[in-house]
Protein backbone atom coordinates (compact mmCIF):
# COMPACT_ATOMS: atom_id res chain seq x y z
CA UNK A 1 0.00 0.00 0.00
CA UNK A 2 1.24 3.33 -1.38
CA UNK A 3 0.02 6.94 -0.16
CA UNK A 4 0.68 10.34 -1.96
CA UNK A 5 0.27 13.10 0.48
CA UNK A 6 1.81 16.42 1.28
CA UNK A 7 5.36 17.11 2.90
CA UNK A 8 6.08 12.19 -0.53
CA UNK A 9 8.14 9.62 -2.55
CA UNK A 10 6.64 6.00 -4.95
CA UNK A 11 7.10 1.36 -5.56
CA UNK A 12 8.44 -0.35 -7.90
CA UNK A 13 5.67 -0.36 -10.11
CA UNK A 14 3.83 2.96 -9.07
CA UNK A 15 6.48 5.53 -9.48
CA UNK A 16 4.90 9.05 -10.41
CA UNK A 17 6.98 10.67 -11.80
CA UNK A 18 6.24 14.64 -10.63
CA UNK A 19 5.87 14.01 -6.75
CA UNK A 20 6.30 17.71 -5.80
CA UNK A 21 8.88 19.48 -3.50
CA UNK A 22 7.81 19.04 0.37
CA UNK A 23 5.80 16.28 -0.30
CA UNK A 24 6.18 12.45 1.26
CA UNK A 25 5.88 8.95 -0.32
CA UNK A 26 4.80 6.76 2.13
CA UNK A 27 5.22 2.66 1.76
CA UNK A 28 3.11 0.35 4.31
CA UNK A 29 4.24 -3.37 3.95
CA UNK A 30 4.29 -6.59 6.51
CA UNK A 31 7.32 -7.12 4.73
CA UNK A 32 7.21 -10.83 6.29
CA UNK A 33 5.80 -9.86 9.80
CA UNK A 34 2.82 -11.57 11.26
CA UNK A 35 -0.25 -10.16 10.34
CA UNK A 36 -3.11 -9.17 11.80
CA UNK A 37 -5.37 -12.41 10.89
CA UNK A 38 -4.90 -16.43 9.93
CA UNK A 39 -6.08 -16.11 6.80
CA UNK A 40 -4.07 -13.21 5.83
CA UNK A 41 -1.35 -14.72 7.61
CA UNK A 42 -1.97 -18.07 5.19
CA UNK A 43 -2.28 -15.72 1.74
CA UNK A 44 1.32 -14.08 3.32
CA UNK A 45 2.50 -17.56 2.86
CA UNK A 46 1.45 -18.79 -0.31
CA UNK A 47 1.79 -15.38 -1.97
CA UNK A 48 4.30 -13.50 -0.98
CA UNK A 49 7.36 -15.21 1.23
CA UNK A 50 9.94 -13.50 -0.06
CA UNK A 51 8.81 -10.17 -0.21
CA UNK A 52 11.07 -8.65 2.24
CA UNK A 53 11.93 -5.52 3.32
CA UNK A 54 15.65 -6.09 2.09
CA UNK A 55 14.35 -6.66 -1.37
CA UNK A 56 11.82 -3.88 -1.55
CA UNK A 57 14.99 -1.38 -1.01
CA UNK A 58 16.97 -2.83 -3.22
CA UNK A 59 14.14 -3.08 -5.84
CA UNK A 60 13.24 0.69 -5.35
CA UNK A 61 16.66 1.79 -5.57
CA UNK A 62 16.82 0.85 -8.76
CA UNK A 63 14.37 3.56 -9.98
CA UNK A 64 15.26 6.01 -7.20
CA UNK A 65 18.15 7.54 -5.37
CA UNK A 66 16.46 7.78 -1.90
CA UNK A 67 14.11 5.38 -0.42
CA UNK A 68 10.18 6.41 0.67
CA UNK A 69 9.48 6.27 4.49
CA UNK A 70 8.50 3.12 5.38
CA UNK A 71 5.92 1.85 7.53
CA UNK A 72 6.55 -1.77 8.73
CA UNK A 73 3.16 -3.07 9.72
CA UNK A 74 -0.18 -4.09 9.02
CA UNK A 75 -2.11 -1.38 6.89
CA UNK A 76 -4.70 -0.52 9.50
CA UNK A 77 -2.13 1.30 11.27
CA UNK A 78 -2.05 4.42 8.33
CA UNK A 79 -5.02 5.88 9.67
CA UNK A 80 -2.90 6.81 12.47
CA UNK A 81 0.27 7.71 11.19
CA UNK A 82 -1.10 9.88 8.20
CA UNK A 83 -2.14 12.97 8.42
CA UNK A 84 -6.02 12.82 7.34
CA UNK A 85 -7.85 14.14 4.45
CA UNK A 86 -4.29 14.83 2.88
CA UNK A 87 -3.02 12.34 0.48
CA UNK A 88 -3.11 12.85 -3.40
CA UNK A 89 -2.87 9.49 -4.50
CA UNK A 90 -3.32 6.06 -2.69
CA UNK A 91 -1.94 3.22 -4.08
CA UNK A 92 -3.89 0.01 -2.23
CA UNK A 93 -1.95 -3.46 -3.02
CA UNK A 94 -1.36 -5.16 0.54
CA UNK A 95 -3.54 -8.16 1.03
CA UNK A 96 -6.18 -9.23 -1.37
CA UNK A 97 -8.48 -10.81 0.85
CA UNK A 98 -12.29 -9.19 1.15
CA UNK A 99 -12.33 -7.89 4.62
CA UNK A 100 -8.55 -6.44 4.27
CA UNK A 101 -9.33 -4.73 1.21
CA UNK A 102 -12.69 -2.96 2.32
CA UNK A 103 -11.11 -1.90 5.09
CA UNK A 104 -7.55 -0.73 3.48
CA UNK A 105 -9.94 1.85 0.83
CA UNK A 106 -12.42 2.57 3.42
CA UNK A 107 -9.16 4.07 5.20
CA UNK A 108 -8.52 5.94 2.17
CA UNK A 109 -11.95 7.63 2.72
CA UNK A 110 -10.55 9.24 5.43
CA UNK A 111 -7.10 9.93 3.99
CA UNK A 112 -7.30 11.26 0.95
CA UNK A 113 -7.89 14.77 0.65
CA UNK A 114 -11.56 15.78 -1.02
CA UNK A 115 -10.77 15.04 -5.35
CA UNK A 116 -7.81 12.57 -4.20
CA UNK A 117 -7.21 9.33 -6.50
CA UNK A 118 -7.28 5.62 -5.15
CA UNK A 119 -5.83 2.98 -7.09
CA UNK A 120 -6.76 -0.53 -6.20
CA UNK A 121 -3.89 -3.38 -8.27
CA UNK A 122 -5.45 -7.06 -9.26
CA UNK A 123 -8.88 -5.49 -9.60
CA UNK A 124 -10.11 -8.01 -11.60
CA UNK A 125 -7.67 -11.60 -11.28
CA UNK A 126 -8.52 -14.97 -10.17
CA UNK A 127 -6.23 -15.32 -7.38
CA UNK A 128 -8.34 -11.61 -6.05
CA UNK A 129 -12.01 -11.99 -6.28
CA UNK A 130 -12.61 -10.19 -3.12
CA UNK A 131 -11.01 -7.19 -4.47
CA UNK A 132 -13.26 -6.57 -7.16
CA UNK A 133 -16.14 -7.25 -4.70
CA UNK A 134 -14.82 -4.72 -2.24
CA UNK A 135 -14.70 -2.28 -4.58
CA UNK A 136 -17.98 -2.77 -6.35
CA UNK A 137 -19.82 -2.86 -3.28
CA UNK A 138 -17.90 0.50 -2.03
CA UNK A 139 -19.40 1.74 -5.56
CA UNK A 140 -22.87 0.72 -5.21
CA UNK A 141 -23.30 1.68 -1.47
CA UNK A 142 -20.77 3.86 -0.05
CA UNK A 143 -20.46 6.22 -2.84
CA UNK A 144 -16.53 5.38 -4.37
CA UNK A 145 -16.97 7.26 -8.37
CA UNK A 146 -14.62 4.94 -11.11
CA UNK A 147 -13.25 7.17 -13.06
CA UNK A 148 -11.21 4.14 -15.19
CA UNK A 149 -9.60 0.99 -15.16
CA UNK A 150 -7.06 -0.64 -17.18
CA UNK A 151 -6.08 -4.25 -17.18
CA UNK A 152 -4.42 -3.95 -14.00
CA UNK A 153 -5.60 -1.08 -12.06
CA UNK A 154 -8.88 0.63 -10.87
CA UNK A 155 -8.88 3.99 -10.42
CA UNK A 156 -11.33 5.83 -8.06
CA UNK A 157 -12.36 8.68 -6.03
CA UNK A 158 -14.58 9.48 -2.86
CA UNK A 159 -14.71 12.86 -4.47
CA UNK A 160 -16.23 14.20 -7.65
CA UNK A 161 -15.29 12.06 -10.74
CA UNK A 162 -16.36 14.27 -13.37
CA UNK A 163 -13.78 16.40 -13.54
CA UNK A 164 -11.51 13.52 -13.95
CA UNK A 165 -13.58 11.66 -16.32
CA UNK A 166 -14.41 14.72 -18.84
CA UNK A 167 -10.43 15.63 -18.29
CA UNK A 168 -9.29 11.94 -19.64
CA UNK A 169 -11.82 12.37 -22.45
CA UNK A 170 -9.97 15.55 -23.40
CA UNK A 171 -6.65 13.77 -22.91
CA UNK A 172 -7.84 10.72 -25.07
CA UNK A 173 -8.84 12.83 -27.47
CA UNK A 174 -5.27 13.79 -27.89
CA UNK A 175 -4.16 10.10 -27.67
CA UNK A 176 -3.05 8.43 -30.97
CA UNK A 177 -6.49 6.34 -31.07
CA UNK A 178 -3.90 3.19 -31.49
CA UNK A 179 -2.66 3.58 -28.26
CA UNK A 180 -6.05 2.52 -26.26
CA UNK A 181 -8.99 0.75 -26.71
CA UNK A 182 -11.59 2.68 -24.91
CA UNK A 183 -14.66 1.87 -23.88
CA UNK A 184 -17.57 3.03 -21.52
CA UNK A 185 -20.18 1.78 -19.51
CA UNK A 186 -22.49 2.76 -16.43
CA UNK A 187 -22.02 0.41 -13.24
CA UNK A 188 -24.00 1.42 -10.00
CA UNK A 189 -25.33 4.58 -11.93
CA UNK A 190 -21.41 5.61 -12.31
CA UNK A 191 -19.69 5.90 -15.53
CA UNK A 192 -16.56 4.17 -15.86
CA UNK A 193 -14.09 4.18 -19.04
CA UNK A 194 -12.44 1.03 -19.90
CA UNK A 195 -9.01 1.53 -21.41
CA UNK A 196 -6.76 -1.80 -22.42
CA UNK A 197 -3.93 -2.34 -24.96
CA UNK A 198 -3.99 -0.93 -28.35
CA UNK A 199 -2.49 -1.93 -31.29
CA UNK A 200 0.57 0.39 -31.04
CA UNK A 201 2.54 -0.70 -27.66
CA UNK A 202 1.69 -3.39 -25.70
CA UNK A 203 3.36 -1.72 -22.31
CA UNK A 204 0.79 1.33 -22.59
CA UNK A 205 -1.95 0.84 -20.56
CA UNK A 206 -1.40 0.83 -16.98
CA UNK A 207 1.33 3.32 -17.10
CA UNK A 208 0.28 5.75 -19.37
CA UNK A 209 -3.28 5.85 -17.58
CA UNK A 210 -1.29 6.37 -14.23
CA UNK A 211 1.19 8.77 -15.40
CA UNK A 212 -1.52 11.01 -16.76
CA UNK A 213 -3.81 10.40 -13.80
CA UNK A 214 -1.24 11.70 -11.76
CA UNK A 215 -0.89 14.47 -13.75
CA UNK A 216 -4.59 15.22 -13.30
CA UNK A 217 -4.37 15.05 -9.33
CA UNK A 218 -1.28 17.30 -8.87
CA UNK A 219 -3.49 19.93 -10.95
CA UNK A 220 -6.41 19.10 -9.03
CA UNK A 221 -5.20 19.46 -5.96
C1 LIG B 1 1.01 -8.12 -4.15
S1 LIG B 1 2.28 -7.72 -2.94
C2 LIG B 1 2.56 -6.05 -3.41
C3 LIG B 1 3.82 -5.46 -2.92
C4 LIG B 1 4.12 -4.06 -3.49
N1 LIG B 1 2.91 -3.27 -3.68
C5 LIG B 1 4.87 -4.16 -4.80
O1 LIG B 1 4.29 -3.96 -5.87
O2 LIG B 1 6.07 -4.47 -4.73
C6 LIG B 1 1.30 -7.60 -1.48
C7 LIG B 1 2.06 -7.11 -0.28
O3 LIG B 1 1.10 -6.87 0.75
C8 LIG B 1 1.72 -7.14 2.00
N2 LIG B 1 0.65 -7.35 2.99
C9 LIG B 1 -0.17 -8.40 3.10
N3 LIG B 1 -1.05 -8.21 4.11
C10 LIG B 1 -0.77 -6.99 4.63
C11 LIG B 1 -1.33 -6.23 5.69
N4 LIG B 1 -2.36 -6.68 6.42
N5 LIG B 1 -0.79 -5.02 5.95
C12 LIG B 1 0.26 -4.56 5.21
N6 LIG B 1 0.83 -5.23 4.21
C13 LIG B 1 0.31 -6.43 3.92
C14 LIG B 1 2.60 -8.35 1.73
O4 LIG B 1 3.65 -8.41 2.66
C15 LIG B 1 3.07 -8.08 0.29
O5 LIG B 1 4.33 -7.46 0.27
Amino acid sequence: MAFGQRGVRSTRRFTPSGVGQGETFTVVDLFGDPAPSEDNDEENRQSYAGLTQEVFCENYRRVHDELPAIVRGPSTVMTDRLAHAACRFAHIDAGHLFEQVRADLLDTRTLLAAQGIVVADDWRTIHAPGVSAALWELVANHGLSPICVSSMKFYATWGDATPYLEALDRWLATTDPRAFDVRRDRVHGRPITMLTDGHITSRRDGPGTARWLWGEVKRRL
